[in-house]
């Protein structure tokens, strides 16, 4: 029964900061969404929403944290396609993805693409194709950690070829694209939010985009599919997530402010120029986050178990 202090608390939230959990390092993809989308949902709430990195485990650290913090409105989440893979990637998860949250919407998908340090010797998926075979684990594969899409996009893109590449885990997409940049390591897919620019300079090579059709921003760039990897699609998917039992009125609230922050021109513009695409507003629904992560969990759990999941 609902006593008349927390109907009121509910009422008046919030009244404080609302903090959003992050489940990978600042300044990676994840990071930047969620800081777009903090500003202007504190906007519509009238309150601050302070993003908190959470990285570590493939997001589960911070899956593990939401699930068992306070059912009050002032703890709320964001992740991507995570959400999905990671119960066929660990065995066991303190959590469960479809009990333990309640929904609020999809964000936005982000599309992938597959890059090469600049002095990588091949300068199209062809030659890198053959490069690969002929070199096998002398090639090095960053990713963001077990869990991370970059991982996910590794682990396809291997198993497509057949082929077992060294494959470098990091602690977030920001370290990951410092050393491809860098040119320590030899390939990265990374989600476009923050990759644009390097691509558009040639400071990576682009060997093809994770997606069925080319980007906006980047249309020189093949997609994988066209070059030989018929139908490989990876795309991060995002969605905003509270721990179970957070009062119905707080979740309409947080939809509300969601579907704000991704009409506002500001955020529209800043992930249309990376090529992400905002989900239509009938996706920012409670009901379409489930049956997308429900999907997600059908489809990518077969893939990843008969993957040999690389380290
Ligand atoms: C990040 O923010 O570091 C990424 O979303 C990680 C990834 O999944 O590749």
């Amino acid at each position: 029964a609902l006593t008349c202090s927390t109907a009121l608390a509910q009422k008046d939230w919030p009244t404080r900061s609302i903090q959003l959990e992050v489940p990978f390092a600042a300044g990676g993809p994840t990071d930047s969404i969620a800081r777009l989308i903090a500003v202007p949902m504190g906007q519509y709430l009238g309150q601050t929403v302070v993003v908190e990195n959470v990285p570590g485990a493939g997001g589960t650290i911070a899956s593990t944290k939401v699930a068992r913090a306070a059912p009050d409105g002032y703890t709320i989440y964001i992740h991507h396609i995570g959400m999905a893979t990671a119960s066929a990637l660990y065995d066991k998860l303190s959590y469960d993805p479809l009990t333990s949250f309640e929904y609020i919407g999809q964000v936005a998908d982000v599309p992938m693409v597959l890059m090469g340090r600049k002095d990588l010797p091949p300068n199209n998926f062809k030659e890198l194709e053959a490069y690969i075979k002929a070199n096998g684990a002398k090639v090095t594969m960053a990713n963001a950690g077990p869990g991370a899409v970059s991982q996910l996009c590794g682990l396809l893109l291997q198993s497509r070829l057949g082929v077992k590449l060294t494959n470098i885990p990091y602690k977030g997409t920001g370290p990951a694209l410092t050393d491809l940049l860098g040119g320590q390591v030899d390939l990265l897919c990374d989600q476009t939010t923050q990759i644009i620019p390097y691509i558009k300079d040639n400071r990576v090579k682009s060997y093809g985009t994770t997606t069925l059709k080319r980007l906006p921003a980047i249309p020189n760039v093949p997609t994988l599919s066209e070059q030989g990897l018929k139908g490989f699609e990876v795309k991060a998917w995002h969605g905003v997530y509270a721990p179970k039992g957070t009062p119905q009125a707080v979740l309409d609230k947080l939809n509300a402010a969601l579907k704000f922050a991704l009409n506002s021109p500001d955020v529209k513009k800043r992930l249309e120029d990376s090529s992400i695409d905002v989900v239509s507003m009938d996706k920012v629904t409670p009901k379409s986050l489930k049956t997308q992560l429900e999907n997600e969990i059908n489809a990518w759990g077969p893939i990843i178990r008969k993957a040999n999941i690389p380290d």
